[in-house]
């Protein structure tokens, strides 16, 4: 069945948002396991349980649109968690936290890019799942910064990576929340499509 979203970037990003989730998940499933500590334990199994629900609610938008599964994002994706899962028993302890951090960090503008997307199209439907889940990959990142913000090792590891106490890859502020109705606003720069930046919906 042919896809009926005009919008090719969005489909593509719904497609590889809904692999990497899974590779998102594969990753802590590693991380978990590599940590004694039993708090840090349960609250990175959450995590992993927050992507396989990111996954699951991408596939029902997927669906209402008949856009397929990627087969190579799936593949890609499959591999790169399963090997982060593995890295995670051997490259220490703040490696993991850290590039954990610095990718939920890029994962948060892209639920936002999707709805300026959708929003192109007159969707507006979605948003509060979309909202959902791009406040929640904030939460994440903002989890793993805690982790590691007192680190001797992020000053060096965030002038490098561009990630940490002062860095993110979005502009979104957990204490200072745009409602539903006006996140469209979030991650305007950051899309990459000039023609969308900070889309407002389209009135029908
Ligand atoms: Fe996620
Ligand atoms: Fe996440």
């Amino acid at each position: 069945m042919p896809t009926t979203l005009d919008h090719p970037a969005l489909v593509e990003l719904l497609q590889r948002a809904y692999s990497a989730e899974r590779a998102a998940a594969f990753a802590y499933i590693g991380h978990a396991g590599s940590l004694r500590d039993p708090a840090a334990k349960v609250a990175v199994r959450q995590i992993e349980e927050d992507e396989w629900s990111h996954r699951r609610q991408v596939l029902v938008i997927m669906r209402q649109y008949g856009i397929p599964i990627s087969r190579w994002y799936e593949v890609k994706y499959y591999a790169i968690g399963r090997l982060i899962s593995a890295s995670c028993y051997v490259i220490g302890w703040f490696m993991p936290y850290f590039f954990a951090g610095r990718l939920e960090s890029g994962n948060v503008c892209e639920y936002f890019v999707m709805m300026q997307r959708f929003h192109r199209l007159g969707i507006t439907e979605h948003d509060t799942v979309l909202y959902e889940m791009g406040i929640k990959e904030k939460e994440h990142e903002v989890y793993f910064l805690e982790q590691i913000k007192h680190s001797r090792l992020l000053p060096f590891f965030e002038r490098i990576f561009s990630w940490g106490r002062r860095k993110s890859a979005n502009d979104v502020d957990l204490d200072r929340k745009y409602a539903v109705p006006e996140s469209y606003r979030y991650c305007a720069s950051y899309s990459g499509d000039p023609e969308t930046k900070a889309e407002q919906p389209v009135k029908r």
